[in-house]
C-alpha cells in the first residue's frame, strides 16, 4: 500500500512539517493530515493531467485508488481543494461505482469470480470455504489486514473455472480449477509465507 509516512518531517523542524509535501506549513496533527501525512504528489500530477479530459473525476478516483490502495478521506479532500468537485460530489461518486473502495484493504486482494462459468463450476462452494476460514463476508478483511475477500463479475479465463485472482501490491496471480481444499491451500501457503517473512528478515539481518 501506498500511504506513505513521512519520516523525513520529523527532521525537518517545526514549520516545515509538511511544508514539501501538503503545503500547509502546519504543525503536528494540522487539521488536513490528523495525523497522518499522505504523499500526494503522484496524485497532483494526475490531478493535473485530468483536468484536461471530460470525466476527469472517475479517471482521478481509479488513480488515487491506484496509488492509495483505497480511498481516505485526506485523498477526498486533496482531489476535491484540486479540482472544482465539492466532497460531497466526490463521495457520490465513489460510492455509485462498485469498484471503489473507501475502506484500507488487506494485504493480499482475494477476487473470487462470480461470472455465469464460474457460477456453475462451483464458484459458491469457493466463497462458502473463504469465508469460513478468514472469517470474513464479501468485501471484509480480515482482522490482521492480510486477507480481503471481493466477488467480481468474470475474470476473462472463463476455461479455468472456478477462478481466482490474488493481488498482492503490483502482483496478480490467477488461480484456475480451483476446489474448496485447493483453494484453502493457497490461502494458508500465503499465510505460511507471511509468518515466515519476520525469520526471513532477521536471517538477512
Ligand atoms: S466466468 Fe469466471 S472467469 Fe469468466
Amino acid at each position: 500500500m501506498y500511504v506513505k509516512y513521512l519520516t523525513i518531517l520529523e527532521e525537518s523542524g517545526a514549520g516545515d512539517r509538511c511544508g514539501n509535501i501538503c503545503e500547509n506549513n502546519c504543525e503536528n496533527n494540522c487539521e488536513n493530515c490528523h495525523g497522518e501525512m499522505y504523499d500526494f504528489r503522484e496524485l497532483d500530477d494526475i490531478i493535473m493531467q485530468a483536468k484536461l479530459i471530460k470525466g476527469n473525476l472517475i479517471i482521478i478516483l481509479q488513480e488515487a485508488q491506484r496509488i492509495y490502495g483505497y480511498l481516505p478521506r485526506e485523498v477526498i479532500n486533496r482531489i476535491s481543494e484540486r479540482t472544482e468537485h465539492t466532497t460531497a460530489e466526490i463521495y457520490g461518486v465513489a460510492t455509485f461505482y462498485a469498484h471503489h473502495r473507501l475502506k484500507p484493504i488487506g494485504k493480499h486482494l482475494i477476487m473470487l469470480c462470480q461470472g455465469t462459468a464460474c457460477h456453475v463450476s462451483g464458484a459458491q462452494q469457493i466463497e462458502k470455504a473463504i469465508k469460513d476460514e478468514l472469517e470474513i463476508e464479501d468485501g471484509e478483511t480480515t482482522e490482521d489486514m492480510l486477507f480481503t475477500l471481493n466477488n467480481v463479475a468474470c475474470l476473462g479465463c472463463c476455461s479455468l473455472a472456478p477462478v481466482m485472482m490474488i493481488k498482492t501490491g503490483e502482483e496478480e496471480e490467477t488461480y484456475g480449477n480451483l476446489t474448496p481444499e485447493r483453494t484453502l491451500e493457497i490461502i494458508n501457503g500465503l499465510r505460511h509465507l507471511e509468518e515466515q517473512e519476520p525469520e526471513n528478515e532477521k536471517e538477512a539481518v
